[in-house]
């Protein structure tokens, strides 16, 4: 998804932020990502549904709904927040639903209350939740530390530790391929780059990205959903600028610099592969990305996707072959390392995303 990257680096203009004191985005950002302390009461619902609210999706569309009763929560798909263009057949929208997912579940095992997921006919999970000691572990405090960091990392390789805890996250039923080795990232590199250029050459895909931009602070704040240019980088322009800059931006040369300096930057890549080409098999995805994503931001890394290749259907093909399994669907592509922080992304109100 070139243009996040072309708003975040490409561009000449900086956010503007209120002098003196904290701004509106900073504050609601504040108050957004945290954990609330429930003090031993009652069941968490709404803390667990705003926790599983912070979860990663796809152009940050949160295209979730949820549904309490007495002991569980449902996690519905919202197809409302479809992106047809770059989603298809809806992967990453129920990928985001597998996120939102392991998210709650390692938000109610802080809280004290074990979740057991069970999978809706519809493609959404349903969640039984019993009491259960509160265990406020690294993954949990992890939770409102997780962002997409899409910058330069680096360079620092990450020790083999730690990669093993990361793979050991994913667990077994979700494929795992951690990419190290410099040649093996640098054909990786190419398949992105690949997949990007196709991207930007397709008008529909660009008119859709374009709508879930958020440009400036003030739509980010309204609309509390979407890409903000900032929350990646360094950009805030009104809308009608915003839209006028961004193919002059994004050239297909300078998006595929980025890409390459972005993946040489970090300490590898992680493709995520799933049991089956289903919505389940896509909420497992998620489900293991967000252990996977968790863990890493426990251990001090930063995390960025870059799914071009997957999401270009003739580059996930030809990524399929060069990983062995040409029968299979590559799933995500993420990069990790050691990184800066950015700007943080907002969503929308666990209140906002309750079905009555
Ligand atoms: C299925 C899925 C696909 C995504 N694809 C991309 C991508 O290709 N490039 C990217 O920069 N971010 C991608 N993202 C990250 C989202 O844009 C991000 O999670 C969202 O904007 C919220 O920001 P946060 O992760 O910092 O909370 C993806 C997330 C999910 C769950």
């Amino acid at each position: 998804m070139p243009t996040r990257r072309a708003l975040i680096a490409a561009t000449p203009l900086l956010v503007t932020g209120c002098s003196g004191g904290e701004n509106p985005y900073d504050r609601a950002v504040r108050d957004l990502w945290r954990l609330p302390d429930l003090g031993g009461g009652g069941a968490p619902m709404m803390a667990l549904i705003h926790a599983a609210t912070l979860a990663a999706n796809g152009h940050n569309t949160q295209p979730w709904r949820f549904r309490v009763e007495a002991r569980a929560i449902e996690i519905l798909p919202d197809f409302s927040r479809r992106t047809p263009v770059v989603d298809p057949d809806d992967h990453h929208l129920f990928v985001s639903l597998g996120c939102a997912t392991e998210t709650l579940l390692q938000a109610g095992l802080g809280y004290g209350w074990a979740g057991e997921p069970e999978m809706l006919p519809g493609g959404g999970v349903r969640i039984a939740l019993s009491s259960a000691k509160p265990r406020p572990d690294a993954l949990f405090q992890a939770i409102p530390r997780r962002a997409s960091t899409r910058t330069a990392y680096d360079g620092r390789p990450v020790d083999a530790a730690t990669l093993r805890r990361l793979e050991a996250a994913v667990g077994r039923e979700v494929g795992l391929r951690l990419v190290l080795d410099p040649d093996q990232r640098d054909h990786l590199t190419d398949m992105i780059v690949a997949g990007n250029s196709a991207q930007i050459a397709d008008p529909a895909f660009m008119r859709e990205l374009t709508d879930w931009i958020r440009f400036d602070a003030a739509e980010a704040l309204a609309r509390r959903d979407g890409l903000f240019a900032a929350a990646s980088g360094n950009l805030t322009t009104p809308r009608w600028l915003g839209e006028r800059l961004l193919p002059l931006v994004m050239t297909k040369k300078g998006e595929a610099e980025r890409v390459t300096r972005w993946m040489r930057s970090s300490a590898g890549a992680a493709i995520f592969t799933g049991p089956s080409e289903t919505p389940d098999g896509w909420i497992a995805v998620g489900r293991a990305f967000t252990r996977f994503a968790l863990t890493a931001t426990a251990a001090g890394l930063k995390l960025a996707f870059l799914n071009q290749p997957v999401e270009d259907l003739p580059t996930r093909r030809r990524m399929a072959a060069w990983m062995g399994e040409p029968g299979k669907r590559p799933d995500l592509v993420v990069r990790f390392g050691y990184g800066p922080d950015l700007p943080r992304s907002l969503r929308r109100s666990a209140q906002a995303v309750l079905l009555a």
